[in-house]
């Protein structure tokens, strides 16, 4: 069983790759982040619990950076929403609340306390890996593993060259792609290939237990937002990382070095990919079987249910 620990900025489509990583056999949750992104923190943070309080989680959830290493914040509530993750609805919490430690910290204790077991999960901007970084040299060196969603090696989805998470963060991005670590990256040119249409989304609300009817709801309106915005389907962005843990057969790569350009201008915040000579290699997912990856969907909603 893969040990994940998850950073995220519950989002819709984090929503979603939060209940595929609770819904798996195969993947147990350590312990997730919330980080600013989609929306503020005090948003990303409420809604990252609301979806572990209704997976049962009893992992424990920390709070991360409230703003990037050195931009000023960008959000993307035109396809969240005001909340973040506008859709559904959740009752008073009874079990999940806050820990005390700040996620940075307990990123850094338990990447000490569990050496090359660790598989990290960052699908929001990079900012709370950074800081950690800088806090703890060499601590990402530490992580078996590192998946993250975000760039873009053709065009972007914030500005024409950008993807979001990297433009929301780009400094922290830089600084974590250039670490050494071992790293997995799902840029758009991946995650765009992925979406869902309304037949399987009515195919899913069918079932009839409490994760597919938030699915559900956060798809509504995922859906609607992208069909607002004449972006055609939602997106399945995040959901690909952990789908990627559950079987990397699953997913082609390629292996290349990625800068990012924080130089302010057109394209802050875009990803390149350079010679291999010319920094730490990446491992880049071109393609990722499609029915497969929904196959991986439904059970782990079944499972929950
Ligand atoms: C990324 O940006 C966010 O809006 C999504 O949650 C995803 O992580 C896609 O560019
Ligand atoms: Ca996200």
């Amino acid at each position: 069983m893969k040990r994940l620990i998850l950073d995220v900025d519950t989002g819709l489509d984090d929503a979603v790759a939060l209940l595929l990583a609770a819904g798996l056999e195969e993947l147990h949750i350590e312990a997730v982040i919330a980080t600013a992104g989609n929306v503020g923190l005090e948003k990303t943070l409420e809604n990252t619990l609301n979806i572990m309080e209704t997976v049962g989680a009893t992992c424990p959830v920390y709070k991360g950076a409230d703003k990037p290493l050195l931009r000023e914040s960008v959000e993307a509530g035109d396809f969240h929403g005001v909340t973040g993750m506008d859709g559904p609805t959740f009752a008073p919490r009874k079990r999940q609340q806050v820990q005390e430690e700040s996620g940075i910290d307990a990123l850094i204790r338990l990447l000490k306390e569990n050496p090359h077991q660790l598989s990290v999960v960052s699908v929001g901007p990079l900012t709370d890996l950074a800081l950690a970084m800088a806090k703890e040299e060499g601590i990402a060196l530490l992580a078996k593993e590192i998946v993250i969603m975000g760039g873009s090696f053709s065009y972007g989805n914030v500005t024409k060259a950008a993807e979001f998470n990297t433009y929301a963060d780009p400094e922290a991005a830089q600084i974590v792609f250039s670490s050494g670590a071992n790293i997995t990256l799902f840029s758009l040119d991946c995650t765009r290939t992925v979406t869902l249409d309304k037949k399987r989304l009515e195919a899913y609300r069918k079932k009839a237990g409490r994760a597919t009817e938030v699915f559900a709801a956060c798809m509504d309106t995922y859906m609607a937002n992208y069909e607002k915005k004449g972006q055609g389907w939602p997106q399945m962005h995040d959901p690909l990382c952990i789908a990627y843990l559950a079987d990397p057969t699953k997913v082609e790569c390629e292996y290349a070095p990625v800068a990012v350009d924080i130089e302010e201008g057109p394209t802050y915040g875009q990803t390149v990919k350079l010679p291999s000579h010319e920094g730490e290699q990446i491992r880049i997912a071109r393609s990722i079987d499609i029915p497969w990856f929904w196959s991986l969907v439904e059970r782990a909603l079944d499972h929950l249910d």
